[in-house]
């Protein structure tokens, strides 16, 4: 057991965990459910996101399938960037969806993502995990969590959502490089405890399994309200680089927002006030968190339109 283990509890004896008895182990779990009803092991693969696109395609009920790898090849995180996929230490699955959504409404899904990863690491690793809009999960400030979502879809309907989410567990930050390090963190280094893998996936099934059911009942308000207390970016001084259109720099002056990060919309878009008082949203870019702004500032003044 590792010299920092303090809850015996969280760890196996020899610290690793069965990951390849998982499609057993939740098999009783999942009697009835929706997600995680099919589990699909992978020793490794490439990205969990693509291998699931391929199976989801091919089957008639994709619906709650989870593809699930112990390492990837091409591990892919947003914006075009990397996800480092180490075998024996993470999780990184991916979790097929077919709601009966609008492909607009789709983003709502990474916000039911991410909520579930941080509640199932606040229950049962017990540590103060948040989320930083849209969707990456932090821990005292660093990345824990990342989520990607990718769809296939017609103009009315969605055909495939393949959420993919990869977890920092028991990662020694030894394997990052210099340029993330500082940036990047895992559960094992926040918490001192190993943890297992499985029980931890388990918890993260059932809160999505719990979502995504209020989802399907039309309380995409009560899941809102929830992302909302779990995030750390409203209320903040926020720098925000839009996804740049094609062709364009992300640091081009127009692809950057800066001012207050005051609430999210029905539809998960960023609300930020900047210097002018006017409100813009943005739906999908990188927000870098500048500091806290007392709450004089930031009720202060509220005027101008989106
Ligand atoms: C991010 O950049 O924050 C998103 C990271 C998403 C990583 C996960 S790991 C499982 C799934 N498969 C991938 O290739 N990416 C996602």
């Amino acid at each position: 057991m590792d010299r920092k283990t303090r809850n015996p509890q969280l760890a196996t004896r020899n610290g690793t965990f069965p990951i390849e008895k998982l499609n057993e182990e939740l098999k009783s779990v999942f009697k009835g459910g929706i997600i995680g009803r099919e589990i699909i092991f992978f020793k490794s693969t490439t990205s969990t996101n693509d291998r699931a696109m391929e199976i989801g395609q091919q089957r008639e009920d994709p619906e709650g399938i989870v593809v699930i790898a112990d390492a990837q090849k091409h591990g892919k995180g947003r914006l075009g960037r990397r996800w480092i996929s180490p075998p024996d230490v993470n999780l990184y699955f991916t979790v097929l969806l077919r709601p009966p959504f609008l492909p607009k409404e789709a983003s709502i899904l990474t916000l039911m993502a991410a909520v579930a990863v941080v509640s199932a690491i606040r229950e049962y690793v017990g540590l103060n995990a948040g989320i930083k809009w849209p969707n990456d999960i932090l821990v005292n400030g660093k990345k824990v969590s990342g989520i990607l979502m990718e769809m296939k879809s017609d103009m009315d309907r969605i055909n495939l959502v393949a959420i993919g989410i990869g977890v920092n567990v028991n990662m020694s930050l030894n394997v990052l490089t210099k340029d993330i390090k500082p940036l990047t963190t895992s559960l094992k280094e926040e918490s001192g405890n190993y943890i297992n893998r499985v029980k931890l996936l388990r918890k993260i099934l059932a809160e999505l399994e719990h979502s995504y059911k209020i989802l399907l009942n039309g309380n995409k308000r009560a899941l809102i309200n929830e992302w909302l207390r779990l995030d750390s970016t409203i209320g903040n001084k926020v720098m925000v680089q839009r996804v740049a259109p094609f062709g364009q720099n992300r640091m081009d002056r127009d692809n950057v927002i800066s001012g207050v990060a005051e609430g999210i919309d029905d539809d998960g878009q960023l609300i930020v006030r900047v210097a002018s008082g006017a409100l813009k949203k943005v739906n999908s870019g990188e927000v870098t968190i500048l500091k806290n702004v007392s709450a004089d500032f930031a009720d202060s003044d509220k005027k101008g339109n989106v």
